[in-house]
């Protein structure tokens, strides 16, 4: 299968598990529901539950097995771009090519299903069947410790207070890394963890994922100056229109791409030494380094 048809039919994969776990958009008080749903259905690239479906098999486990989980860490992370796109924060209007969440819903219920969001993904997650309990207790602690104030959530603390101000290349990368490279690595370790990995095979997930984060939210800036909206399904231009410093205002969209192609190289080096040979880590680190949306 090719690349394109490989990431349409997972990301379908994805989409059909999270239509069924989530709470029907009728159950009371039903306008959480919809929320929810509105910005964790129907659209995404469900790169972080793919990534954590290959670390799975990477390890020599089944992809289906790390189903659930992948779809938790895509909970977590519609909850994030909700969030994200608040007034307070970025203050943008679409996300996914249609309007964000708060747009439509109001920034209360929008901020409520954000919350929602988070809460439910750590429902799925202790409830995940057939894996060993001591393994669902890692697997809560890794994505908790990810998500939390030293991870993701540091990285949009130090990615909003930055607006405005000269940054340096070191607070830059400490950005990238918290605000989405904490996220990848916890998929890819979630989903390796599940397969049976050993310390050593996770540690070289965290270092693929960290890589990845990074070149991500550098293809990411890079996209935001010059990227299609049609395509993106989001507003390009934003990150100057708030004053970022990014890796394109940085280092230049020359700068910003060699350096996209070092942190690929490095994941691939990762991706390599893994047990199995029967997954797509390597070709998904290329993805990120050419993707246009
Ligand atoms: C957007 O992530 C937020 C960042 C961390 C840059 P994605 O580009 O993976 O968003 P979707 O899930 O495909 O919409
Ligand atoms: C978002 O980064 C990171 C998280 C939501 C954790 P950005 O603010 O750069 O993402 P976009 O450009 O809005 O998708
Ligand atoms: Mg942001
Ligand atoms: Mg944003
Ligand atoms: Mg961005």
């Amino acid at each position: 299968m090719g690349m394109r048809e490989y990431l349409k039919t997972n990301a379908q994969i994805v989409e059909d598990r999270l239509n069924l776990l989530l709470p029907e958009s009728v159950v009371k008080p039903d306008v959480i529901h919809r929320a929810m749903r509105y910005s964790c259905l129907g659209g995404g690239k469900r790169l972080r539950a793919i990534l954590a479906m290959e670390a799975c098999a990477a390890v020599g486990g089944k992809r289906e097995s790390a189903l659930d989980f992948a779809c938790a860490i895509e909970m977590i992370h519609a909850y994030t771009l909700i969030h994200d796109d608040l007034p307070a924060m970025d203050d943008d209007d679409y996300r996914r090519g249609k309007l964000a969440n708060h747009k439509v819903f109001g920034e209360g219920i929008a901020i409520l299903a954000g919350d929602a969001l988070l809460t439910f993904a750590f429902e799925v997650l202790s409830g995940l069947e057939n894996i060993e309990s001591s393994r669902v207790l890692r697997l809560i602690q890794e994505v908790s410790v990810a998500c939390g104030s030293q991870g993701l959530i540091g990285g949009q603390v130090v990615d909003l207070e930055s607006e405005g101000q000269e940054i340096d290349q070191l607070t830059l990368e400490y950005i990238h890394r918290h605000k989405t490279g904490k996220l990848f690595s916890a998929a890819l370790r979630g989903g390796a963890i599940i397969g049976g990995a050993d310390e050593a095979q996770l540690s070289d997930l965290a270092l693929y994922g960290e890589n990845l984060g990074l070149a991500f939210q550098i293809t990411d800036d890079i996209l935001d100056v010059s990227g299609d909206i049609a395509k993106l399904g989001k507003a390009t231009g934003a990150d100057l229109r708030k004053g970022k410093s990014t890796s394109v205002s940085l280092l230049g969209l020359e700068g910003a791409k060699e350096q996209a192609k070092k942190c690929v190289e490095q994941c691939k080096r990762y991706a390599e030494r893994l047990p199995s040979s029967d997954h797509r880590l390597v070709e998904l680190a290329e993805y990120v380094l050419n993707r246009d949306f």
